[in-house]
Parts: C-alpha cells; sequence; structure tokens
C-alpha cells in the first residue's frame, strides 16, 4: 500500500507501459485517473481495476496532443479524487523508421506535440496541485534520446527534450518541494512495439532481434517500468530529483 489514498494521472494510462503504471498504483492503494483517446480499452482497464482495488481507478477521454483537453482532464481528476500527487506523462508515440527525407516539418511538429509538447502542458497544468501535495512528475522518455536510433531523428529529439524539461523543472520546482524525475526504457514489450514490428516482413525474428540485445536476452516489462515510476513516486527516492534513470536491461554495455 505505498500510494494508499493518493492521487496519480497517468497519461496513456490504458495500455503498454502507463497501463503498467496504472495497475501498479492501483495494487499499491492509489485513486488512478487514466488519459487516453481509446474508450472501450481505458473504461474496460477503470472497471478491472476498480474490481480488484484496494486503489481506485477513473477513465477521462483525452488526446494529450490538445492542452485544452489535458488541462480539463487534470481539473476533472483533481475534482474526482480531492488532491493530486504524481502525473506520469508517458502518452507519446515512436513513428516506423523515417529517414529524414521522407519527414516533412509538419509531422515532426505533430510529433512534438504529442510526446513533449504534452509533457510540458501535462506538467504546467498539475504544477499547482503538486505544490500543495509536495508531488511529483514523472516523464516516460527514452533511451534513444541520449543513445541516438537510425530513421528516428524525429523521435529522438521529442525525446531528448523531455530530459531537458526534467532537469530544468526539478530546478524550478526544487523550490516548492515537488520532484522531477524521467524514466529512459529501453525495449519495452508493449502494445506499441508490436505495432512497429507488424510493419517489418517477419515480426517474430524482428522481435526476437531487440530481445537479443538485452544482457537478459528478454524485453522489458511494463511492470518493471511501474515499478521505477511508483519509487519515483514516493518518499523511497526522497532525495533524487532532476534525474534521467535508464532502464535497459544493459542493452547499451559491453559493445
Ligand atoms: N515500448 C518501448 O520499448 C518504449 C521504449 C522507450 C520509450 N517508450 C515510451 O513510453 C511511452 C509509452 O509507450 P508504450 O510502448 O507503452 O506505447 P503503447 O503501447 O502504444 O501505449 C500508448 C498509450 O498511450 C495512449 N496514447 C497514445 N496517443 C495518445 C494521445 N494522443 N493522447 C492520449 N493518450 C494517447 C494509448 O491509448 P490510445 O491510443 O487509446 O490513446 C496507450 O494507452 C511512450 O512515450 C514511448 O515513447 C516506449
Amino acid at each position: 500500500m505505498r500510494f494508499e489514498g493518493r492521487a496519480v494521472i497517468v497519461t496513456g494510462g490504458s495500455k503498454g507501459i502507463g497501463g503498467g503504471c496504472s495497475r501498479l498504483f492501483c495494487a499499491e492503494g492509489g485513486l488512478v485517473a487514466i488519459l487516453a483517446r481509446g474508450v472501450e480499452a481505458g473504461e474496460a482497464l477503470a472497471a478491472e481495476l476498480n474490481s480488484q482495488g484496494p486503489g481506485r481507478a477513473v477513465f477521462i477521454r483525452c488526446d494529450v496532443s490538445q492542452p485544452e483537453q489535458l488541462l480539463q482532464a487534470i481539473e476533472q481528476t483533481v475534482q474526482e479524487f480531492g488532491r493530486l500527487d504524481c502525473i506520469i506523462n508517458n502518452a507519446g508515440w515512436h513513428p516506423p523508421a523515417t529517414s529524414i527525407d521522407d519527414t516533412s516539418v509538419e509531422e515532426l511538429r505533430g510529433l512534438l506535440d504529442l510526446n513533449y509538447v504534452s509533457t510540458f502542458a501535462g506538467s504546467k497544468f498539475a504544477v499547482p496541485h503538486l505544490r500543495k501535495t509536495k508531488g511529483t512528475i514523472v516523464n516516460i522518455a527514452s533511451m534513444v534520446a541520449i543513445l541516438g536510433q537510425d530513421m528516428a531523428a524525429g523521435y529522438c529529439g521529442t525525446k531528448a527534450a523531455q530530459i531537458g524539461l526534467t532537469k530544468a523543472l526539478a530546478v524550478e520546482l526544487g523550490r516548492d518541494g515537488v520532484r522531477v524525475n524521467a524514466i529512459l526504457p529501453g525495449n519495452i514489450d508493449t502494445p506499441l512495439m508490436r505495432d512497429w514490428a507488424a510493419t517489418l516482413d517477419d515480426p517474430e525474428s524482428a522481435l526476437q532481434r531487440v530481445a537479443n540485445l538485452q544482457l537478459s536476452k528478454r524485453m522489458g516489462t511494463a511492470e518493471e517500468i511501474a515499478r521505477i515510476a511508483l519509487f519515483l513516486a514516493t518518499d523511497d527516492s526522497a532525495f533524487v530529483t532532476g534525474q534521467a534513470i535508464e532502464a535497459e536491461g544493459g542493452a547499451s554495455l559491453d559493445y
């Protein structure tokens, strides 16, 4: 019950890494607002979590690339739960492999809105509530923000921007007792990863290739990332702020 009676917003909380966070925070007694676009998956997960407890969950339909929807969803969460202790800015997308030649500036702007501006806006709208609880912000960036990745210039840039924001906000909000950290996942087995594999000729061998990149020869799980988010959202990490925590199963070691 490490999040008992406390409230968290998980953007993109219906599936993948965000789904793992919704599940774990609810299992630890938390009040969880699941934000996503797809109503069916969001409502289904909220119903499942409410039937299991011990925490409580609500689904709020929200496209995080639309700041006014994000503001409304955050205010609705605070009305519902009476408080906000953490926002996990997780919703994001990795486009299929594309060269810079084939990426239009408009496409880049759209991805920036989804992956980065939403992180800024989610933090901005949550901060007045987080100041009251001395809460935390957890941003889900990516290992490729610092490693780079072939045919993903736009994506890597949006993820690196989240890290800069994390460090600057940690400084600014440290005065108010609000901590801000980022998690940089490596290869995690989620619907996004499987959607990417499905764009290739042989999805199963592509997934095996990705699994083999880790020292353990497997991908990470959403729950493993959620456990780091829980650590960052609780006093277990009271002395940790402005950090970009690499969770990549050793994939970047042993060249
Ligand atoms: N999987 C990996 O290996 C990996 C590695 C590094 C970083 N990441 C990062 O981790 C985050 C989550 O990735 P994932 O693999 O868990 O993705 P996923 O399996 O595709 O899940 C994405 C979640 O975000 C929601 N979402 C997508 N666009 C949204 C929007 N515009 N507004 C609100 N919700 C939206 C989706 O629901 P709806 O579609 O219904 O809205 C879903 O709940 C992303 O930021 C990604 O860049 C993932």
